[in-house]
């Protein structure tokens, strides 16, 4: 006995796979699997985004399902039947032109108030107690200071919740794109000129954001993490910051290692606060109290450390930092030059 497929089974399966298909793909959008989804906002500037986007979605559901109504309805009721006459031509219906200008234009203004309200709200400017931050972006790691604070670090930028943070954009070398989804909008940086972006973050928590224009071979590697703190933990931070770098104890592991560090070339490019004056480079000031190094790519542990430190471009391709080889360093002087680094807490 031949097995076919009916037709009209054909169109109730196709049917089914039409309504299943967008609920899975739907499903599939659980945030908790996606850090970086611009959909989970966790500051005012990420709501009001939020918020008109609801509202544009709401106008763009209603007009598809108006549309598609009249599509179907027209398709079945007009369709053609065997012997039925030709239809009669129509020649302009006033009534009918005036309401199809009519209703857009309404729509339009539905979605273009909310849209520059929204515009003007986000781009005021930030409130007189903003915490201010200059981030300078570099390839492919991005630096954070605090002027008022006389804190300078990288790939971390610790704020406290609930305070505005006015950001200032800058660039050491090409464009790049500073982005936290869950903050808001992304921000292009650009050579000559500083940008500006601010918001208040209404959530504690640790949100990743990466850099979202592309700027060369690393450009995927150019990552970074905001730590909304609770405000007391935030001053506990920011004291520790401002604190000179731990001075090793003397004999020990660490005490060689900066040993190795100055006579080194390290000190061409990274600054630890009264040690050495490089800018090129991550200030290493307190290296040691961030959880991830190389542009927040790998974990800040005494391995990832190790290998870093012996062969960086071949663990990040493009890396501007040397090889232990090209910096005519041996492979004796990575633990201790490790231990130091883990040291500046
Ligand atoms: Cu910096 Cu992409």
């Amino acid at each position: 006995m031949r097995f076919r497929t009916h037709p009209m089974m054909f169109r109730r399966l196709m049917a089914a796979l039409l309504v299943v298909l967008p609920l899975a793909f739907v499903a599939g959008c659980s945030m908790q699997d996606y850090p970086q989804s611009s959909l989970h906002p966790h500051s005012n500037y990420a709501q009001w985004i939020q918020t008109l986007l609801e509202q544009l979605t709401f106008w763009v559901v209603i007009i598809f399902v108006v549309v598609q109504a009249l599509l179907i309805y027209a398709a079945i009721r007009f369709r053609s039947r065997p012997g039925a006459p030709d239809p009669k031509p129509i020649h302009g219906n006033t009534a009918l032109e005036i309401g199809w200008t009519i209703a857009p234009a309404l729509i339009l203004t539905l979605v273009a108030v909310p849209t520059v309200l929204t515009i003007f709200k986000s781009q005021a400017p930030p409130p007189e107690d903003a915490l201010q931050v200059r981030v300078v972006g570099h390839q492919w790691w991005w630096e954070f200071q605090y002027p008022d604070l006389g804190i300078t670090t990288a790939s971390e930028l610790h704020v406290p919740v609930g305070v505005p943070v006015n950001i200032s954009l800058e660039t050491a070398d090409v464009i790049h794109s500073f982005w936290f989804p869950a903050m808001g909008g992304k921000r292009d940086v650009i050579p000559g000129r500083t940008n500006r972006l601010w918001f208040t973050p209404s959530d504690i928590g640790q949100y990743p954001g990466q850099c979202a224009e592309l700027c060369g071979t690393s450009h995927a590697n150019m990552r970074m993490a905001l730590m909304v703190q609770a405000p007391e933990e935030f001053q506990a931070w920011v004291a520790a910051q401002q604190l000179p770098p731990i001075e090793p104890e003397a004999g020990t592991l660490a005490a060689q290692g900066k040993q190795y560090f100055t006579q080194g070339q390290c000190i061409v490019c990274h600054m630890i606060q009264g040690v050495s004056a490089g800018v090129i480079g991550p200030n290493l000031t307190h290296v040691g109290s961030r959880t991830t190094i190389a542009g927040g790519i790998f974990p800040n542990d005494a391995a990832d450390l190790g290998k870093w430190i012996i062969n960086a471009p071949a663990r990040k391709p493009g890396a501007k930092m040397l090889s232990l080889k090209d910096m005519a360093m041996s492979p004796e002087q990575v633990p201790a030059i490790v231990a130091y680094l883990q040291s500046l807490k």
